[in-house]
């Protein structure tokens, strides 16, 4: 049987790969076999990170600066890491961000700059290194949704996020649905909130308003999950590299949850 999460001979690109998940993802993949390249908009996160990840794997990691919301620099991108690596045989959208405001006060620019940032961002990528992953023949795309793309937050200030992750899954089940016959898996996996840098200010910000610490703000969060804690983004990594892999070669078109159980109860 083939090593089902060898990715020896294969390269990854991880957008976002200087981000809390993605730089995890960009080791695991590293330390599965894979040649691997991150992307992002900016470049000192990305030397340091680069830098970061060949301290922990003893690998070379290559970084390209790209704003995936810019159609003629994922276009460039793409060529260049197609060119500079051979073949490019996976990508992984862990770009995002989230603006928060209560529904009735939601700036329109914003909500549009989210949907920009979050969806059309992943289509575009998908589009340019889909094409090179289509001339040969075959392709793995992961892309990151979030539990919020299923269940809505009980307070406000998710209008956007909800509305874009939630995007991201169909976008995800249309791709698969394009690509499948050219040899390329599309899936997503959603994460439940998570200690990245993404989430500090809002961490913080809660907690500030009830009163306590950040960790107490956090434990309490955890305490009604079925897994009775936050998830970490290490949590997420396996799932990650599992659709990444020639484990999950006849999936596609899925949303896959390691969220502690969060969706599960709601
Ligand atoms: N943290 C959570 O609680 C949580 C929960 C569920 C899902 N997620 C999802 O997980 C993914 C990773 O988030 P994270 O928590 O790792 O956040 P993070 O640490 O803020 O990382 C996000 C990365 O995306 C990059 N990025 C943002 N916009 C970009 C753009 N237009 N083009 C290229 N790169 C861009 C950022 O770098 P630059 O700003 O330098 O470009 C950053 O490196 C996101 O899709 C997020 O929605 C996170």
């Amino acid at each position: 049987m083939k090593n089902l999460f060898d990715l020896t001979g294969k390269n990854a690109m991880v957008v976002g790969g200087a981000g809390g998940l993605g730089k995890l993802v960009a080791q695991a993949f590293a330390e599965a076999g894979a040649g691997v390249c991150i992307a992002s908009r900016t470049e000192e996160k990305l030397k340091a990170a680069c830098e970061d990840l060949k301290a922990l794997t003893g690998k070379e990691f290559k970084y390209y600066v790209m704003d995936a919301g810019k159609e003629e620099m994922v276009e460039a991108v793409a060529k260049q890491a197609n060119e500079d690596f051979g073949h490019i045989d996976i990508l992984v959208n862990s770009q995002g961000v989230n603006k928060k405001f209560p529904a009735l006060e939601f700036p329109m620019d914003i909500f549009d700059s989210v949907m920009h940032d979050d969806v059309a961002s992943i289509l575009m990528t998908c589009k340019h290194f889909g094409r090179y992953m289509k001339e040969n023949g075959y392709g793995k795309i992961v892309n990151v949704s979030s539990v919020r793309g299923k269940i809505a937050t009980k307070g406000p200030g998710n209008a956007a996020y909800c509305a874009a992750k939630g995007a991201v899954d169909m976008l995800t089940k249309q791709l698969a649905s394009e690509l499948g016959p050219f040899g390329i898996t599309v899936n997503a996996f959603g994460p439940d909130i998570m200690k990245t840098p993404m989430m500090t200010k809002v961490f913080e910000m809660r907690a500030a308003e009830a009163g306590i610490t950040v960790d107490e703000y956090l434990k309490n969060q955890g305490a009604g999950l079925p897994m009775r804690r936050l998830s970490d983004p290490e949590d997420c990594v396996g799932t990650a590299l599992f659709l990444a892999a020639p484990a999950s070669d006849f999936m596609t078109g899925n949303i896959i949850y390691p969220d502690g159980g969060r969706t599960c109860i709601g």
